[in-house]
This record gives structure tokens, sequence and C-alpha cells, in this order.
């Protein structure tokens, strides 16, 4: 079997590898230039566990391309994957051009049967909308070429991608003909073996439950922050609150960790697309509205705790940051957090010197020249009058006591992801300040 996957960024890259992986032919397809002549070079212009070998891989045995010819991948291909990014627009809107542009570019060059199959997450109504593109092309060139569309959206986590993608929860395909169906089954079977069910369902509710799911997931995030919020006031702790309602099977105990708020590529867009849509609907989500504003709030908490620790006073105080990406084994900083406290204090005068094992490069992009980088989580703590841990990156976890209070001003940390014991910070001198705790 052949497969053109269509964007090279975490969701088509991983895609492309992991199918190549199962003894398929894959072309990935990008319009970014010197991502394909990077990638053609060996170079992985992503930091994702794993992903390198897997290409690595697949290339030496001549089952993984790259090309910025979307033209020449679709030649022999039983399936083309659109994963392309869709951003939020000005409204909230996910923004579906980069999505029709490619469907566009397939019906100019579409000459034999293939399923076009969306990967993007995207609103309900958008493979109708490819269908149309698709079909718009063909007609434009005179020619009746016969092809279906299917949903097939993405749930793979950034920093657990290879593993996620391998050995899926669930694959969720939406699909019209039967045709499309048997394909997607066989391109599927390979994941499947371990027992990893495939549900099949309409396109438009395929398209939905990409996001729900991120929806559900935000809301689970922001309702635990609310209530650590209420812990801190009401003299509660909410680590022990989170573990007393995570042992109930109803609630589960993942995702329900208080901290500095969401981010990443996928959950802030998703849930103010989701809004809009049902907007368009004309139903207001209530529930999802609050979400966004608990976490936008949630985003300033470690700031303000910060700014109040200094009496307000933040001009020339130099503050070490540990951890920048959005979530750690990522070095992704779509909408961080930390981006959030970093700007703040910057506008409050204070002086940042932040680390990251892998996000540094990624975070200047953002960020710029205002901060100083380090390349040691300790070297940023020279002269610090704060810490604010903002990514729980593994090598943060075992906290060097002595190392830090020989290092820094004053010893004070914020501890944005609760990693750390509050007494213990306190028998060694430390004033700690973390989410929803005493
Ligand atoms: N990142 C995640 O964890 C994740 C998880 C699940 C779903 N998704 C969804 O998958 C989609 C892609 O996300 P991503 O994080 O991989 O995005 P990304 O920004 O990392 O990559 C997108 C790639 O598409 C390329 N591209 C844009 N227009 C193109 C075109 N016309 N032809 C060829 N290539 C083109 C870009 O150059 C870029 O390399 C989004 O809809 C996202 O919401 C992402």
């Amino acid at each position: 079997m052949k497969i053109s996957v269509v964007g090279t960024g975490y969701v088509g890259l991983v895609s492309g590898a992991c199918f190549a992986e199962t003894g398929i032919t894959v072309t990935c397809v990008d319009v970014n230039q010197s991502k394909i002549a990077a990638l053609n070079d060996g170079k992985i212009p992503i930091w994702e566990p794993g992903l390198d070998d897997v290409v690595r891989r697949n290339v030496e045995k001549d089952r993984l391309r790259f090309t910025t010819s979307l033209s020449d991948s679709l030649t022999d291909a039983d399936a083309v994957f659109i994963a392309v990014g869709t951003p939020s627009g000005e409204d909230g809107s996910a923004d579906l051009s980069y999505v029709l542009q490619v469907a566009s570019e397939v019906g100019k060059h579409l000459d034999h049967y293939l399923v076009v199959v969306t990967k993007s997450t995207v609103p309900v109504g958008t493979s109708q909308r490819v269908k149309q593109a698709v079909r718009k092309e063909l007609d434009a060139r005179g020619v009746q070429v016969e092809f279906d569309v299917a949903s097939n959206p993405e749930f793979l986590k950034e920093g657990n991608a290879i593993e996620d993608f391998l050995k899926p929860d669930r694959i969720i395909i939406g699909t019209e003909s039967k045709r499309a169906q048997e394909l997607m089954e066989r391109l599927y079977k390979p994941f499947l073996l371990n027992g990893h069910p495939i549900i099949f369902m309409d396109i438009a509710s395929s398209e939905l439950t990409k996001y729900a799911a991120n929806a559900m997931l935000a809301t689970k995030i922001s309702f635990m922050n609310d209530i650590a919020n209420l812990c801190e006031l009401a003299g509660a702790d909410a680590t022990l609150v989170r573990k007393g309602i995570g042992s109930d099977p109803r609630i589960g105990a993942k995702f329900i960790y208080p901290g500095a708020g969401y981010g990443g590529s996928c959950f802030p867009k998703d849930v103010k697309a989701i809004i809009k849509t049902a907007d368009e609907y004309g139903h207001s989500l209530e529930i999802l509205k609050s979400v966004e504003r608990v976490n936008e709030r949630q985003k300033e908490v470690i700031f303000k705790k910060i700014r109040a620790h200094f009496g307000g006073d933040l001009k020339g105080r130099r503050i070490a940051v540990w951890g920048l990406a959005f979530k750690p084994n990522t070095d992704d900083m779509r909408e961080a957090p930390s981006l959030t406290v970093i700007r703040r204090l910057l506008e409050h005068g204070a002086a940042v010197a932040a680390y990251d094992p892998v996000a540094i490069q990624e975070a200047k992009k953002y960020i710029g020249s205002g901060v100083a980088y380090h390349s040691s989580a300790y070297e940023v703590l020279k002269g610090a009058e704060a810490l604010a841990l903002l990514t729980e990156w593994s090598e943060f976890r075992v906290f060097d006591y002595d190392a830090a209070k020989q290092l820094m001003k004053t010893p004070a940390v914020f501890d944005g992801r609760n990693i750390y014991e509050p007494a213990e910070m306190k028998e060694h001198g430390f004033h700690y300040y973390g989410i929803g705790r005493k």
C-alpha cells in the first residue's frame, strides 16, 4: 500500500513515520522547503522522543520519503492524509485555509481513486468542504475521477507521540462509503493487534469526537485549577483533594493535577473552535466558555504569587524560570503558560533568567532576547531572588537544596506544577508557594 501524508509537523511526521513502520510506502509532503531539505538531510525538525529512530529506520528501508511535490506523492497512492495546521483564526474559529488548499491541490492532480483523509483537527462539516474543493478542481479540469473523503482525527500526545500512534487507545474513523472504510481498516489493522479498538462512525460524529475529547480534558484541568484556588482560600490542600476524588473511578486520577494552566497547540485553539462552532449553530457552550476564562486566569496565578511575595515591586529583581515548553518532553512553545508568566514579569521590570532542557531555541522565537537563557538549571539560579517552576521536566524532580541556597540571593520557590513537598522546602529554609496548597 502507498499513502501520502501532507504536513510534516508533530502529527504528519509522526503518522507518516509510524505508517511506514508497518510496511506501507509513505511520502511526506510539506510546503516548507527548509523542513523537507532538513528531513532529506536526516535532520528531524521537531523534538519528539523516539521519532528520529523511526524516521531513520524507514528512510533506510526506502519506505519513507520527503518531498515538496504533492502531485508526485499522489502517484499510485491509496490515500492522502491531510495533516496540516488548523490554527485559531481571529474570531476563534479554526482557520481551514491550509486544509482546503491541500484539498484543491489534490483535485488538481488526482487521476485515480483514492481516499482523501482529514487528520487535522477540523470543525464539523470540513470533510464535506474538502470534498467540494477536490470536486471543484476535477470539474475545472473536466475530468471524472472517483474519490472518497474520510475523517480520522489524531489523538497522539506530544512527548509520547510515537507510542500513542503505535498503540492508540482508540482509532476514530468517519466514512460515508464501504470502500473507504475497508481501506482505512487495512491501513490501521497493524495498530489494532493488541486489542485497541477502531470505531467507525459517520463523518460529522468523527469530526466532533476530537473536539469533544480535547474539550473534556481541558474542562478537567480548569475544574481542578478552580478547586485548587478555593483550597488555598479555605485552608485545604488541593493535592489531597485530588487524590481523594481521583480514587473514584467515575472521576479518574488522570488530568486532575492543579497547575499553571493548560497550553499547547491543541487545547486552547480547540476549545475556542468548538465554542465558535456551537455559537454558529446558535448554541452557547457555557461550560467551555468558563473553562477558557478559568484557564486565562490560571496562567496569571504564578506571576501574581511572585508579585505578592515581593510586595508588588518586581523592578530589577532577578527571577529564575525552570521549564518553558508547554509540557515536558516537547519543545513546543505554542500557548505555553511560561509565556504569560515571563511576559508579565518583564512588563513589571523583573530580570528573567530561564532554562529548559530542549525548548530554548523555540522559546526565543516567542519571547525574544529579553530573557537570559542558560544551558543548565542551576546556572539560572545565580543571584536569583525567586525560582518559578513552570514545566515539570523530570530533571527538576529532585531539588538540590544546598546548591540552590548557595546560588540564590533569596530562597523562594514558586512551584507551578506542585512537584515539591511544601514541608521539606520549609525545613530547608525556602519560602514555598504551590498551587492550591496551604
Ligand atoms: N500537535 C499535536 O499534539 C496534535 C495532536 C492531535 C491533533 N493535532 C492537529 O493536527 C494538525 C496538525 O498539527 P501539528 O501540531 O502537526 O502542526 P504543525 O504546525 O506542527 O505542522 C503543520 C505542517 O503543515 C505544513 N503545511 C501547511 N500548509 C501546507 C500545505 N498547503 N501543504 C503542505 N504542507 C503544509 C506546515 O509547513 C507544517 O510543517 C492540527 O489540526 C492540530 O490541531 C495536533
